[in-house]
């Protein structure tokens, strides 16, 4: 037989629908083989004795290197953004290429590649946001990138520089539908919002807390009636992205009682944060503004329930990461005097699944199997990264994560890799982190410490 350069052994494999223990053979960045006795044909062994050995985690709602508005900077480039992924247990992260209204899409795209080439630790792969559905863009820019493999895109129905209207999200749906791509949709009421602010600012409620009360459950449930609605007249399957709340999860349910194709995700804030935590002392509540905003401790059980369920097909970290006590990030001149203006979006592509291990596995809500459906498998299957990405098998990249289930973890921000100056999890007791991380068959972190280098990570095309 010829020689593997790695082999995995002792460690318990689970895949999206299997646990079973068997060595695992890594030859040429690929799985060679699994089996019994591949140590002797090892140039390398790993031993995973009482460790999980799971498909690396694919995350595939990620901001980096955004431009975010007039004197604020995301925290994150692709250096940093894609080593916090990497030590959080990712091997493939998919940021969005955010179109800037008036800009075409591929000029964008051509940015975004050159800020990531040669800077990454994990895979990438790109979606694009359109906030901009010219005729020209529809017409030209997206047939021509969806053949080229960019097969996914984002459309806001919030942010009043991103927003879509309704005859713009038919329009978009309508082209998308043609070319098979994928629709991400972002699902909140901008002019409910809007009213909502207005409001606030009448009565001088200016507090970060402010964020969550104009931003309330009926105006993402009632945007997430619209997408699906507009998706159903359109016959186009759509992504109903970081879903919060049960009334939006009851409005996806229905949709797909239908007969719609409709896939949901949701993300750890929802889970484990509240709109309490934007209530917190001098400001600190800044550090959980993002969008929608937490809810309360009904909503969260809502979350886990259609975590268990399968109403979620997808959990992501929605990492959007800014520094908090930065002029140029949370605490921004505006932005430490009013909730409008502070940038929506918090850090956690490193804390993602070890939250959700820790919170979902560990303590019993969901099993291993929808972990990583949950957080890898599915992920691939949804954006087109299936089968060479998001499981362990014969002739898939070796793309591997290999977790300690036993490793308690308090989540510090300084023990984590992204840009930002802190973590909405601080403090947090988790159970089970990824230890070792190997990326198409390269060792990029070995208990815990780095050995890779910048650059490894490459883009994928899809
Ligand atoms: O607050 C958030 N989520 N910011 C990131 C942008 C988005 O809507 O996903
Ligand atoms: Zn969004
Ligand atoms: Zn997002």
């Amino acid at each position: 037989m010829d020689m593997f350069d790695i082999v995995i052994t002792g460690g318990t494999i689970a895949t999206a629908s299997d646990t079973f223990c068997c060595d695992v053979g890594i030859r040429g960045g690929k799985i060679a083989m699994l089996g019994d006795g591949l140590a002797a044909y090892a140039n390398e062994v790993i031993d995973a004795t009482g460790k999980y050995v799971l498909p690396g985690g694919i995350d595939s709602h990620v901001h980096i290197a955004q431009p975010s508005g007039e004197g604020i900077v995301m925290a994150d480039g692709f250096e940093s953004g894609t080593l916090s992924a990497l030590f959080g247990g990712n091997t493939t992260i998919m940021p969005f290429c955010l179109q800037e209204r008036g800009r075409g899409l591929r000029q964008t795209l051509a940015e975004y590649h050159a800020l990531a080439e040669g800077s990454c630790y994990t895979d990438v792969s790109f979606h694009l946001i359109v906030c901009d559905p010219s005729p020209d863009v529809l017409g030209q820019d997206l047939p021509a990138l969806v053949h080229d493999g960019y097969t996914s895109l984002k459309v806001f129905m919030t942010y009043e520089n991103l927003r879509l209207n309704d005859a713009q999200l038919l329009a978009t749906f309508d082209v998308a539908r043609d070319l098979g791509a994928t629709v991400m949709v972002h699902c909140e009421n901008e002019d409910a919002i809007r009213f909502l602010i207005e409001k606030h600012e009448a009565a001088s409620l200016l507090r970060p807390s402010s964020h969550a009360t104009t931003r309330p459950v009926a105006a993402e449930r009632e945007a997430t009636h619209r997408a699906v609605s507009l998706a159903e007249i359109v016959d186009i399957p759509v992504v109903i992205v970081h879903v919060s709340n049960g009334a939006a999860i009851d409005e996806i349910t229905r949709a797909r009682q239908r007969g719609s194709t409709v896939t949901a995700e949701t993300c750890p804030q929802y889970l484990v944060l509240t709109a309490a935590d934007l209530d917190g002392m001098d400001w600190e509540g800044a550090k959980f503004v993002c969008s929608p905003p937490p809810r309360d401790t009904a909503d969260q059980q809502a979350c886990w329930q259609g975590l268990r369920d399968g109403t979620f097909d997808l959990f992501s970290s929605d990492h959007c990461p800014y520094k908090y006590d930065s002029v140029d990030g949370k605490l921004n001149p505006k932005g430490a005097r009013h909730f409008r203006h502070i940038p929506n979006g918090i850090p956690g592509v490193e804390t993602r699944m070890p939250i959700l291990f820790s919170e979902g596995v560990r303590k019993g809500r969901i099993d291993i199997n929808r972990f990583v459906a949950l957080t890898s498998t599915n992920h691939a299957r949804s954006y087109g990264l299936y089968p060479r990405k998001g499981t362990i098998a014969i002739g898939a990249d070796a793309d591997i994560a290999i977790w300690d289930p036993e490793l308690d973890v308090t989540i510090r921000h300084d023990d984590l890799h992204d840009g930002a100056d802190y973590s909405p999890y601080e403090g947090l007791e988790v159970q089970g982190w990824p230890v070792t991380v190997l990326l198409r068959g390269k060792v990029m972190v070995r208990d815990r410490i780095m050995v890779a280098k910048k650059g490894d990570g490459q883009y994928v095309r899809r």
